[in-house]
């Protein structure tokens, strides 16, 4: 009898324990701020995890995650406003009628856009139908786990089974077809997002500080970190352009009993978001990887349109493809690990919009650094709270990310 008291109050020890490192992880990320969440909430972390696989009696099965997680989160510094508009000027040939400004915004006569070199006519272009084009591409969106660590970004990719074909178009590696996931069963469908959700501290620190808040996620894919926002207590309205993606992400919130913290726009044109949108402001807009997949002079209104329902105060976090990352890309030493054909390694222009990673059936991908973004947004006013790269910019080839926090001032 004694033995059983005994391992009674032990039990609860530990179960108080695991209550008082979640309170404190929640305090310290509640405090802390992105720059400096690193060593402290990443031992924390660690315990807990220890804490509840003790609890449990179970090992995490989160491998990938958890080696890198072990290692500095580590982000380089953004191009200044000057070194951007030098790199980007001295590209552009001198038979180009684009006019490139202070920051690296070149502009194009009216009726065209710029491709990174020259001006372009939207007639007779796959622009003629921004979001048509759009959503050719992105029904095929990033499905593996990523993890950010001092090497740049790890994904569990090559360890994972080849997704499924969709209409005769086999996936790149680490993407799925969301119209196939939508086959599966709902149990299925949730213990494949949990395969794939990101499990860092950066996605961990954003979702503990948008607790109770009201977050707009533009381009939402997978939602591999913006669905966890909602877990944790934030309302997310989940906007892409294809409507296949917004189902795989309302079944998995409705399996993970969230559903009614999120809603969904289907995005078909800036005018039709301004109607869904109408009367409804945020606290937050995040934009992983999607805003810079058409040209900016396309993706500005939808920019614009997303600011006025941000409110004054509120936080944009968005991740980007850096200029550093598209310079790399002009080198001619791409070998084979690039999908266009060897002429086309020289002069990698945004509608080779492969340049991103994102595949050789991506249309577009544009650079943005600090300077650009905020000027691209004028007449909004931005302040920025912190930008940072992912991967060494002096390493070719490495520099794959950029990350910016932004505050609304009016
Ligand atoms: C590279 S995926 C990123 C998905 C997701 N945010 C993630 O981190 O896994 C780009 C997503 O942005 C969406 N997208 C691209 N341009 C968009 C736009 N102008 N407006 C809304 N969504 C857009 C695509 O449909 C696609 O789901």
């Amino acid at each position: 009898m004694a033995l059983v008291v005994f391992l009674f109050v032990c039990f609860l020890f530990k179960d108080a324990d695991l209550r008082s490192w979640k309170t404190q992880l929640r305090e310290l990320q509640e405090e802390r701020n992105a720059t400096d969440m690193d060593a402290d909430l990443r031992s924390l972390k660690t315990q807990l995890r220890e804490l509840q696989e003790k609890k449990t009696g179970q090992k995490s099965t989160k491998s990938v995650s958890k080696h890198l997680s072990s290692q500095p989160f580590k982000m380089y510094e953004c191009a200044t406003d000057a070194e951007a508009a030098k790199i980007q000027r001295d590209l552009v040939p001198a038979d180009s009628q684009a006019q490139c400004d202070e920051v690296g915004i070149c502009t194009c006569p009216t009726g065209s856009f710029f491709d990174g070199f020259h001006c372009r006519e939207f007639a007779g272009s796959s622009w003629e139908d921004q979001f048509g084009t759009l959503k050719k591409k992105w029904k095929e969106v990033p499905a593996a786990k990523e993890v950010y660590g001092s090497d740049g970004i790890a994904t569990d990719s090559e360890g994972r089974d080849a997704e499924a074909e969709y209409e005769g178009d086999v996936p790149d590696p680490g993407r799925a077809f969301s119209a196939q996931i939508l086959k599966k069963s709902d149990q299925e469908i949730e213990a494949y997002w949990d395969g794939m959700m990101a499990d860092d501290t950066f996605t961990m620190f954003h979702a503990s500080i948008f607790v109770g808040k009201r977050v707009i996620d533009i381009g939402s894919g997978l939602a591999r970190q913006t669905l966890q926002f909602a877990i944790h207590g934030a309302h997310v309205t989940f906007a892409d352009v294809v409507p296949t993606n917004l189902e795989v992400i309302r079944r998995v919130a409705r399996a993970k009993g969230v559903e009614d913290r999120t809603s969904y726009i289907t995005v078909s044109s800036v005018n039709q978001l301004g109607k869904d949108l109408d009367g409804k402001y945020f606290d937050v807009v995040t934009s992983f990887g999607s805003m810079h997949m058409a040209p900016r002079e396309l993706n500005q209104p939808e920019y614009h349109l997303l600011a006025s329902h941000l409110k004054t105060g509120g936080k944009w976090l968005q991740l980007a493809y850096p200029l550093q990352r598209w310079i790399d890309m002009q080198r001619g030493d791409l070998g084979t690990f690039w999908c266009p054909p060897k002429d086309k390694q020289l002069g990698v222009a945004f509608s080779d919009g492969w340049w991103g990673g994102d595949g050789c059936r991506t249309p577009f991908a544009e650079w943005y650094e600090p300077g650009k973004w905020l000027k691209n947004m004028k007449p909004y006013s931005f302040s920025m709270n912190w930008c940072g790269g992912i991967g060494d910019p002096k390493v070719h080839l490495a520099n794959e990310f950029i990350w910016f926090d932004f505050v609304k001032l009016g």
